[in-house]
């Protein structure tokens, strides 16, 4: 048993190129890898030939290396002329999560597969960290495929942090060499992620990639629902439920920064952790219910979904309700003039842009709930899926 690799691929014309002696084709034949064509060395080869396969092999046989049962003398005149063209073709390929079908976190699959190429207004990131968000479990379960449905396989995520690799045409704004975040629309659970530039601002300058990973759903969800569904004014009253999670804990400091008088709801462990990032009132929900202790608030943020009915009840007439996942109860909502708001979340260069400042000005914060490498993903979802803790759960990939 031996090894020997693929020259190059020619997406073009969908094949495979091998260069390699005339008996060595005979194995190739014997492995039904389905020759497409062969040609014939130049006079000088030696016997050399170019072998054609169809693309579709492309996977089983990067992977594998194309093992063959060629004997030990026959490698001695395998033609691999140049190792920079080996290289080359491994260049177009990377590790990713794959999901083949909705289900388990079974279904996260650590593959190689091509990379994705950037097509005009878009770039190309060396991802170096991704942010696990509850969408990503969601979406792989099944649950939002009335709404999305996907096409298998995918590789999940959409947050992502690394450094511009290649740039598509039409891009005006980014460079080849530049650290950027913000989001992927071809996964982010990967070393390579395609992402259209106005949908990515350069990433702040005083936190690491695995750190700025955490940032763009979170941040940008936290800023639309405070900022443009709230319509929160200095001087107000909001209630933040869930302040501890990922979109809750910028949502409190954005708040904090606007001059409102925070409320925030967590659990007994995280009471001092959102107090710190400003919350004036926090409430363990485990011990206490909102609604023996607050009245009258301007506008709630829920982030949580099953507090919603207890949001609406602290809201006063005319309030805001601004509501991430489920749907309230519309006729209570109606009969006290609450205005119920399901906040989708844009995510776009400008919010981004105005993020990385605050970062790097200290007036915001992130915090990392926990880092795993791509082949923990499983466990980086079973994480998620428990919905609850403080901060972002981060894939550190490079
Ligand atoms: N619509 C959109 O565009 C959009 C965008 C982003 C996120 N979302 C959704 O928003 C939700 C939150 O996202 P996330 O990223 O912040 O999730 P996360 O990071 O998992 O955080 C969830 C937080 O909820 C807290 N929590 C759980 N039960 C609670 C309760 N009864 N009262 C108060 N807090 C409670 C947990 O804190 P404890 O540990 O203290 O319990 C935890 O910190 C998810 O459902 C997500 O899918 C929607």
């Amino acid at each position: 048993m031996t090894l020997f690799t693929c020259k190059y691929i020619d997406h073009l014309v969908n094949v495979m190129v091998y260069s390699l002696h005339v008996d060595l084709l005979v194995n190739i034949q014997r492995k039904d890898l389905s020759v497409k064509s062969v040609m014939g060395g130049p006079p000088d080869s030696g016997g050399e030939v170019i072998v054609l396969l169809p693309i579709a092999c492309f996977q089983t046989c990067y992977q594998s290396s194309l093992v063959m049962d060629v004997e030990t003398s026959s490698m001695s005149r395998l033609i691999v002329k140049n190792i920079e063209e080996k290289n080359a073709m491994e260049k177009q390929m990377m590790q990713a999560i794959q999901v083949y079908e909705y289900g388990d976190v079974d279904q996260l699959k650590l593959a190689v597969v091509a990379r994705p190429e950037p097509q005009g207004g878009e770039v190309l990131v060396r991802v170096h960290a991704a942010g696990v968000n509850p969408i990503d479990w969601k979406v792989r379960q099944g649950l939002r495929k009335h709404l999305l449905a996907m096409q298998f396989p995918y590789i999940p995520g959409m947050e992502i942090a690394g450094v511009v690799e290649e740039v598509g045409p039409d891009v005006t704004t980014l460079q080849i060499g530049q650290a950027v975040y913000g989001r992927s629309t071809t996964g982010a659970y990967a070393e390579y992620a395609v992402a259209a530039e106005k949908m990515l601002a350069l990433k702040p300058q005083s936190v690491s990639f695995d750190e700025a990973a955490t940032i763009p759903v979170g941040a940008t969800t936290a800023w639309q629902g405070v900022f443009e569904s709230g319509k929160l004014e200095t001087g107000q009253r909001m209630v933040i439920q869930g302040a501890a999670g990922g979109v809750g804990l910028f949502a409190v400091q954005l708040a904090s920064r606007k001059g409102a008088h925070v409320i925030a709801t967590t659990s007994g462990v995280n009471v001092n952790y959102v107090r710190s990032l400003g919350a004036e009132t926090v409430i363990d929900y485990t011990t206490t219910s909102l609604v023996d202790v607050v009245h009258d608030v301007d506008c709630v943020f829920d982030t949580v979904g099953s507090t919603l009915e207890t949001s609406l009840q602290v809201l006063k007439p005319n309030g805001i309700l601004v509501a991430l996942s489920g749907q309230p109860s519309t006729e209570q909502a109606k009969e006290r003039g609450i205005q119920v708001i399901a906040s989708r979340t844009q995510i776009g260069s400008e919010i981004l842009e105005n993020l990385a400042h605050l970062i790097d000005e200290g007036q915001l914060k992130t915090t990392i709930k926990k880092i795993f490498p791509l082949s923990q993903t499983s466990q980086a979802h079973e994480l998620g899926q428990q919905g609850h803790g403080r901060g972002r759960i981060v894939l550190h990939i490079a």
